[in-house]
């Protein structure tokens, strides 16, 4: 697995152990937890660097692995728009460093984040897999073209692999697990109120029914679950789909996430609202039924669900 030491990846690496599976983490810990991956072998190697194909390669023989679960990256869209270069040559040369380790070792079952990014602004209706991708900043693109070097390798004959473009994730399974840099709306609001400030709305003259941006939040937990569906449906040998979303189905706009963590955080702060941030659709949600039909995966945990795991993730770690 690359990338395991990361937030998401903390939390498919303790699915997998927990139905006993060896795993071993390439990971250049650059937002990484090494605590989250204690007692596995872990390889340090930035996948973007020169010799990175040699050395996966290497690591894919000794440790005689049959499929890759490919996470690492870069995923701030802001900075993305900041370092496009770099975006790209992290991203991008990252995944083709990997994909040609991968071929060399003759391992050819892979499992590659996406991003509801692909969507770009979307079309105001849930996003179909089918859908015209449109990238609106280039860490969306980056994971587009990202699916397009997937899918040549595909076609090329050597790769099995599925790209899962993940929603809004959220939530933890347990303190050390949980999401470390408040870049989403869930963790930033617990930053603001636990320092006694108002959660900000960026714009509430959206066309959604309250004027805020709605979105579909995914339990990190239900996440984890679907890597493993999709590990087991290539195990399995049949078809599997291109590229699936992984999200609820279900949107929710910023006034109700903001009221669901009042509840559950019992801070009772006002949020302020401020003007709309440029490139934020009005409302993202997956269309949620390929993965339901294709690989037999749909999510457990509703919003509070998220909400409170996050919250007991987030105040554990500040006490520690
Ligand atoms: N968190 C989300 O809401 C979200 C949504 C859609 C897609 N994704 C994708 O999911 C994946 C994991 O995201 P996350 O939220 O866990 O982020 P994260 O930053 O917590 O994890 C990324 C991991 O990859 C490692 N890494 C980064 N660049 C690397 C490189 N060049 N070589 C080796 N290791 C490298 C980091 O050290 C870290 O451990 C990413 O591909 C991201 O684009 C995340």
């Amino acid at each position: 697995m690359t990338g395991g030491a990361g937030y998401i990846g903390g939390h498919v690496v303790a699915a997998l152990q927990l139905r006993g599976e060896s795993v071993v983490v390439v990971d250049d810990l650059s937002t990484g937890v090494p605590e989250r991956v204690s007692g596995l072998p872990l390889v340090s190697c930035d996948l973007a660097s020169d010799d990175a194909a040699d050395q996966v390669e290497a690591v894919l023989r000794e440790h005689e692995v049959h499929a890759v679960v490919h996470l690492a990256a870069k995923k701030q869209v802001g900075e993305s728009v900041e370092r496009p270069a770099w975006y790209y040559r992290q991203n991008v040369g990252g995944l083709a460093n990997l994909l040609l380790g991968m071929e060399s070792a003759g391992v050819s079952d892979l499992v590659f984040s996406s991003s509801a990014a692909v969507y770009g602004s979307g079309t105001g209706e849930p996003a179909r897999e089918s859908d015209t991708p449109e990238p609106i900043n280039p860490y969306g693109e980056t994971k587009l073209a990202g699916e397009w070097m997937v899918g040549g390798a595909v076609r090329a004959g050597w790769l099995r692999a599925v790209s899962l473009r993940y929603f809004n994730v959220a939530g933890a399974g347990s303190e050390l697990l949980a999401d470390r840099f408040a870049t989403n709306l869930i963790p930033i609001a617990f930053e603001r109120l636990r320092a006694g400030e108002a959660p900000r709305v960026f714009g509430d003259d959206y066309p959604t029914p309250d004027g805020t941006c709605i979105r579909d939040y995914v339990h990190v937990a239900d996440l984890a679950d679907a890597h493993l569906a999709v590990l087991d449906a290539l195990a399995a040998g049949g078809p599997v789909p291109a590229a699936v979303n992984v999200g609820t189905g279900t949107g929710y706009s910023v006034f109700e996430v903001l009221a669901t963590i009042r509840d559950v955080t019992g801070i009772a702060t006002p949020p302020i609202v401020g003007a709309r941030r440029p490139g934020d659709p009005a409302t993202l949600i997956a269309d949620a039924s390929r993965i339901g039909a294709e690989l037999g995966w749909s999510a457990r945990f509703g919003l509070r669900e998220i909400i409170a795991s996050a919250w007991d993730g987030f105040r554990a770690a500040r006490a520690a």
